[in-house]
């Protein structure tokens, strides 16, 4: 267990006034619920977890505006990877606290956690003490003063906003997602490539899944009215995202759910499109890879097709090995690879071949 997390750990077990605890997707956690706190985080998987142990736990895209000002003596905070989060986090600070309460900011150098903490300190005009925890990790303790100094620009982190376009259309999104204000290339081209991928001309009919959906861009490309769709994400902001573009460009008739890689989904598509994510909080994670491959095995119709697209180096094809029987490389580009998995081995597929 790291630094942080060990720090972390001993600041929720020690928590006693009414605590505020912030989270996203950067936790390892190894103790019991704490009473005295209250989780709101923007991943659903972790706030599931949280909420499995017995935490008070809530998912939203950090919406705090039924928590009343000045209610905490307390707020935790391991700071995201994303400027304005960190930014929206602090200011919400400013009005949550007490007078004299205490906000913790946990954080490694290169996360920008001493200019963190200098922003808040300022942004509460209270004072700052820090510890270091290791060579490069950090806990800076700032105390709620006067409350009213000038916080750090967010820029409207709660608010969609039109963030990139194509030929087709405008996508709204907003920071708090993984790339938000652009069309990711690797996903541009499974759109390109998904006709001669499937053998069929878009928009697609029958069942179609997008996993890992962010904004949309994949769902908004392959759809019309008739699709049956369903979009899920883990991540409070994409959901958000997801379904304003849905609902802009008529799909109304589209789902949009909240899971941990697919897990509250039910089988049964015939189209599954996925462009997986590699990174979780600030490591390179490759067993999301593993976790969307046994999903789409789990999701996929015996006769459809999943089609992914991942970064050259990621060994998809050696992966879907024993989990599909027909793995095809459509096309590799150099950077992205698309490939194409059918006939899920699993029971259903088992039992109508
Ligand atoms: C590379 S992005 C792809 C986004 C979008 N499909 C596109 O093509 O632009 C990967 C997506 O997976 C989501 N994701 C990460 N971990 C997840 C998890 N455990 N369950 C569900 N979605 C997850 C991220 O929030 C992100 O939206």
């Amino acid at each position: 267990m790291d630094v942080l997390t060990t720090e972390l750990n001993q600041l929720l077990r020690q928590a006693s006034g009414t605590t505020l605890w912030l989270v996203d997707e950067n936790i390892q956690l190894d103790m019991p619920a704490n009473p005295a706190v209250l989780v709101v985080g923007n991943r659903f998987d972790v706030i599931e977890r949280l909420q499995q142990c017995g935490w008070d736990a809530h998912f939203s895209d950090f919406d705090l505006s039924a928590l009343a000002s000045a209610g905490f003596d307390q707020i935790i905070y391991r700071v995201s990877k994303e400027k304005p989060v960190v930014h929206y986090l602090i200011t919400a600070a400013q009005r949550l606290l007490r007078a004299d309460g205490s906000l913790s900011l946990l954080g490694d150098k290169g996360e920008g956690i001493r200019t963190y903490a200098r922003k808040a300190e300022a942004c509460l005009e209270g004072t700052r003490t820090e510890q270091k925890l290791g060579p490069n990790s950090w806990h800076a303790h700032i105390r709620q003063g006067n409350g009213t100094g000038p916080c750090p620009d967010h820029q409207h982190y709660s608010e969609l906003r039109p963030a990139c376009a194509d030929a087709q259309r405008q996508y709204w999104s907003k920071p708090g997602l993984f790339g938000w204000n652009k069309i990711d290339r690797g996903s541009a081209l499974l759109i390109e490539q998904l006709p001669a991928m499937l053998g069929s001309s878009l928009p697609l009919p029958g069942k179609v899944l997008d996993l890992g959906c962010g904004f949309g861009y994949l769902a908004l490309n392959v759809a019309d009215s008739t699709t049956a769709l369903v979009c899920s994400d883990n991540n409070a902001a994409a959901l958000r995202a997801c379904r304003y573009n849905l609902d802009q460009a008529g799909l109304q008739q589209a789902e949009v759910i909240a899971a941990d890689a697919g897990d509250r989904l039910s089988p049964g598509f015939d189209v599954l499109l996925c462009n997986p994510p590699f990174h979780s909080g600030f490591s390179v994670d490759g067993d999301l890879t593993d976790r969307f491959l046994h999903a789409a095995r789990r999701l996929l119709s015996a006769k459809g097709s999943a089609c992914f697209v991942v970064n050259q180096h990621i060994p998809l094809e050696r992966k879907a090995i024993g989990l599909f029987a027909d793995i095809h490389t459509h096309l590799d580009s150099g950077q992205f690879k698309l490939v194409r998995l059918r006939q899920p081995i699993n029971l259903q597929f088992q039992r109508d071949s």
